[in-house]
């Protein structure tokens, strides 16, 4: 049962950043838009606001949480660079990167916020609500995406509201989120950096500033303790998910790209193009949005026609199959 009422902040309304800032410094959960999902924010150096924000998204805690702050240089003062960590910070952000750094700040980031790992993962989103949020509030924000946990991530207020309304204190409302998938996660503890996570900064522009390859995970095992958020069954919406299909079998949702027509899209309950145009970039901010929407039509299944993996292809690939993967709650899966 709802909790409290949660209050909807249009963020460009006279002094809605200051009350947003005044409720995370009173320990309040509060979510707000960046350029890949809307965050749910609180202050990372107050255990009890963490703890309820855990709570509140339905989140285990031994799930580490991300680190915001307003610009680099309060980033830096909380984890330690290498020259690669350095190199991206100083490319890339503002922007849709999270840097994984040995942790150095102190009270700066609560033990609970990291799980109680050594290490801390660390961005400066470039939406300009959120740095003004940020600014305002002053301190390191942790926030991890603004769903239940498990289920799809946010990328408008409404649908913030519809996971988590009653049990959290504000929305600020900045609109739709430009990107749509969340940032990319770069590990910098070793000497050769890897990619946790696929997301909104494509892997080429990071190859490329670094003049190297990423590394990839040893495995998905090896993988799953450090960045749980590539366990599957992540990002799941209601209906079935089926991947990559080269036909529509009758009564599902089609989801397309680029105006793909496969066999059978005359007995699809109904079809979403992600991109006319085919652009993966535009595909990726609408993502989450359509499985939202297709979920609250009532469709069963949703058939999803193979995409390209370049560019923002390859986050696009990753959360649908975490989409697509086994529930927690299938009678296959151990509970
Ligand atoms: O775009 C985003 O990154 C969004 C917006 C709100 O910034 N946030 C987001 O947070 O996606 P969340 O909590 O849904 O995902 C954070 C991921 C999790 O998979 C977590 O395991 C990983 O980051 N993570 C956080 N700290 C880590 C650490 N010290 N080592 C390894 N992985 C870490
Ligand atoms: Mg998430």
């Amino acid at each position: 049962a709802p909790e409290r009422s949660t209050r909807l902040l249009a963020a460009h309304a006279p002094g809605a950043v200051e009350e947003a800032a005044r409720l995370l410094a009173a320990g309040g959960l509060v979510a707000f838009p960046t350029e890949t999902v809307y965050g749910l924010g609180a202050d990372a150096a107050n255990p009890d606001a963490v703890a309820a924000l855990y709570a509140a998204k339905g989140r285990p805690a031994f799930n580490p949480l991300i680190a915001h702050t307003a610009d680099a240089a309060a980033a830096r003062r909380l984890g330690a660079f290498n020259a690669d960590a350095a190199r991206l910070a100083e490319r890339f952000w503002p922007g849709p990167l999270t840097l994984i750094v040995p942790f150095t700040g102190g009270e700066g980031v609560c033990d609970l916020a990291r799980a109680g790992l050594d290490t801390v993962g660390l961005r400066v989103p470039f939406h300009p609500d959120a740095r003004a949020l940020l600014a305002a509030f002053g301190g390191a924000v942790v926030a991890p995406s603004a769903n239940r946990s498990g289920h799809v991530s946010p990328t408008e207020a409404g649908h913030v509201m519809d996971d988590l309304s009653g049990r959290i204190h504000a929305v600020l409302d900045g609109g739709p989120t430009p990107v749509g998938v969340e940032s990319t996660i770069v590990d910098c503890i070793g000497a050769d950096p890897v990619l946790l996570r696929p997301g909104g900064l494509a892997r080429e522009d990071i190859e490329a500033a670094l003049g190297r390859p990423l590394r990839l995970p040893m495995s998905e095992s090896d993988a799953a303790p450090l960045s749980p958020g590539r366990l599957a069954s992540h990002y799941a919406p209601r209906a079935a998910l089926r991947l990559d299909v080269d036909a529509v079998e009758p009564g599902e949702a089609l989801v397309t790209f680029a105006g793909a027509r496969p066999p059978g899209i005359e007995v699809a309950a109904t079809v979403l193009d992600l991109s006319p145009t085919g652009s993966l970039t535009e595909a990726a901010a609408r993502l989450y949005g359509a499985l939202r929407s297709l979920d609250a039509s009532g469709v069963s299944a949703i058939a999803i026609v193979p995409l390209p993996r370049e560019g923002l292809g390859e986050a696009i690939a990753d959360r649908l199959a975490r989409a697509a993967a086994p529930r927690p709650s299938d009678p296959e899966m151990p509970q």
